[in-house]
């Protein structure tokens, strides 16, 4: 049942610290603060190439997962939605890795990847959700997220999930591939084992998202930016919304904006900004200044210190809590997703069953 929540949603919303804690209590020892993934069917030092395939969120999921190994473990990444990665035919390398991410394990597009690059000779890690799909019994390796299941047709707290999991990934890599030392792991993992309890804070963020929400029901076009390793996280956004809302939404990296859809921008078309004080923080300032500059209104997504520069800029703030540079996209997609919610909420659509959508997509 829905445990007094409205929508499943909202209670899969309110899940994302246990999905993230007890996914992590599967793949960390948290007195050594280390990762403990189950050994990896392939040597990781000889990986010429990742290949990351899947399709909705859990495509973007993977773009932040690229972010991730090619930054930390240094390893080439290749990157593509499942239903494009078909039909595209790159060539594979000897000794290849292929990244499938799927919270239900039977979406036709993934599978197809799956069994096309197994044919190509790649081994297969699976990071699913239900474990016994039939994903997870075609693949080399299932890394479990355990988020428990997923009822609502949006996805949630599987994205967080996958998040972690790719995040423990990366740093596994990392290691066997001596680009990071102990105390780099040590430092990584704890940010990671600190994320269950600052998710639980997001929600204190409630009224601020809500205040956000009701300049948001009233577009009919919302532009979503994020720069670098939060860009993934604004396509998530604009995808959660219109899923849900039915309001268009569009993504962008916020330095594409003048090459081309600052054009759209005016009063009526309302900027998300995915914007924490990381080392792209300036230069997506200087992108918002611009969208202000056009008449836009700015709604960020930020941190205290964010605040404080965002002042003059952003119409509404959501202020999130201060956390590690790295796992910065995992807990700003929790708000990121409540919004959507929200929104729906105040259009009063069917949150939990959308309509034209399936919980599993099974047809190409
Ligand atoms: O079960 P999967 O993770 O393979 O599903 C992939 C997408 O169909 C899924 O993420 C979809 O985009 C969601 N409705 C997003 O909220």
């Amino acid at each position: 049942g829905k445990d007094g929540y409205r929508h499943y949603m909202e209670k899969e919303l309110h899940e994302h610290p246990v999905a993230i804690g007890q996914t992590l209590q599967r793949i960390t020892d948290p007195a050594s603060k280390r990762i403990a993934l189950p050994d990896m069917p392939f040597d990781i030092a000889k990986v010429p190439r990742i290949t990351i395939t899947a399709c909705g969120s859990a495509f973007y999921a993977g773009m932040v997962g690229r972010y991730w190994l090619e930054s930390l473990a240094r390893i080439p990444v290749e990157i593509d939605v499942a239903s494009e990665l078909r039909y595209r035919d790159p060539p594979q390398p000897d000794r290849g890795v292929a990244l499938l991410i799927s919270q239900s394990g039977e979406t036709a597009d993934t599978l197809g990847v799956l069994r096309s690059l197994k044919k190509a000779g790649q081994s297969i890690v699976s990071v699913l959700n239900v474990e016994h799909s039939t994903m997870g019994r075609e693949s080399d390796l299932v890394l479990g997220m355990v988020a428990g299941p997923e009822i609502s047709v949006a996805s949630t707290k599987a994205f967080t999930a996958q998040l972690s999991v790719l995040a423990a990934f990366s740093i596994d890599f990392a290691r066997a591939r001596g680009k990071i030392d102990q105390a780099k792991e040590e430092a990584l993992t704890s940010s990671l084992l600190d994320l269950p309890s600052r998710a639980a804070e997001v929600f204190a963020c409630t009224p601020a998202i809500q205040a956000m929400a009701a300049v948001v029901a009233e577009a009919r076009d919302v532009l979503y930016l994020g720069r670098g390793i939060c860009t993934p996280i604004a396509y998530e956004g604009a995808l959660k919304l219109k899923e849900i809302s039915y309001i268009h939404a569009e993504a962008y990296a916020a330095g594409e904006l003048k090459h081309g859809p600052i054009s759209l921008i005016d009063r009526t078309v309302p900027v998300v900004a995915i914007v924490p004080s990381n080392i792209l923080f300036e230069k997506t300032l200087s992108n918002l200044q611009e969208a202000k500059a056009r008449g836009g209104r700015v709604l960020a997504f930020t941190d205290a210190a964010g605040a404080e520069r965002l002042k003059g800029v952003a119409e509404h703030v959501v202020v999130l809590p201060d956390v590690d540079a790295f796992v910065v996209p995992i807990l700003y997609a929790i708000p990121v997703q409540m919004l959507a919610y929200e929104v729906a909420l105040l259009k009063g659509t069917d949150v939990d069953q959308p309509r034209n959508l399936a919980k599993s997509v099974t047809v190409e």
